[in-house]
């Protein structure tokens, strides 16, 4: 079963709980909330306040991307603030067992990302304590870009080594210039969790574009 992810990153800020419902009624299955700290990443967008003033305004799942460096300082914050799934990177925590654990103690879903340059077998001892891995398949910071290719390799072979494993119910997820035309490379190399901004919110119908992404009919 495909998930699709709205990511609000190309909402309309000034109306983000309309948005948000918008999204909801369109039939997305979890919202994709992008936080950066113009540290680990080159861009600034929205934090803790934003996501605990979102979260009255639906009933989707909060899946929150942390691109933070050290993201182990705001887990429980942004937990407070309603996160239900917390992706955290790879490259940006001082102690990635503290973070895993953190999310997992506090009975959410624990995400594990990695940005394009990252070989998938750098996470590969974190597998089992994960709920999901976030595969970027753009270089994160910024939506609207073109899916790098590449990626779509790690996605095959994080998708091989889980199921290897017997870890069938990880999901990989993936971020970043995800469309029609490249939704169906990533279903096809393994994803099962699809983040899409630029290609749902700038759709005229986004139930079809929600639809579309996740291989039904229109
Ligand atoms: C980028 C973010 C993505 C981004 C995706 O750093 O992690 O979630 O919003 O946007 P599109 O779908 O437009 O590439
Ligand atoms: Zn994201």
């Amino acid at each position: 079963m495909i998930k699709i992810a709205p990511s609000m990153l190309s909402c309309d800020f000034s109306a983000m709980a309309n948005e948000a419902k918008s999204i909801e009624n369109a039939g997305a299955d979890v919202l994709h909330l992008d936080v950066m700290d113009g540290v680990f990443v080159p861009n600034i967008s929205f934090g803790i306040p934003v996501i605990a003033s979102l979260r009255p305004h639906t009933a989707l799942a909060f899946d929150v991307h942390l691109m933070i460096t050290e993201p182990e300082r705001y887990i429980e914050r942004f937990i407070e603030a309603g996160a239900d799934w917390i992706s955290v990177h790879f490259e940006a925590c001082a102690d990635i067992g503290i973070a895993l654990d953190t999310i997992r103690l506090n009975g959410k879903r624990v995400g594990l990302a990695i940005k394009p340059a990252t070989p998938a077998e750098s996470i590969f001892p974190y597998l089992d304590r994960c709920d999901y891995i976030l595969v970027m398949t753009v270089e994160p910071g910024f939506g609207g870009q073109a899916l790098i290719p590449e990626t779509l390799d790690k996605v095959r072979i994080l998708r091989g080594e889980l199921d290897r494993r017997g870890l069938t119910q990880v999901s990989v997820e993936v971020d970043g210039g995800i469309n029609e035309k490249t939704a169906p490379q990533a279903i096809a190399a393994g994803a099962d969790i699809l983040v899409a901004g630029s290609s749902i919110f700038s759709a005229a119908d986004r139930r079809a574009a929600i639809k579309n992404l996740r291989g039904e009919e229109k």
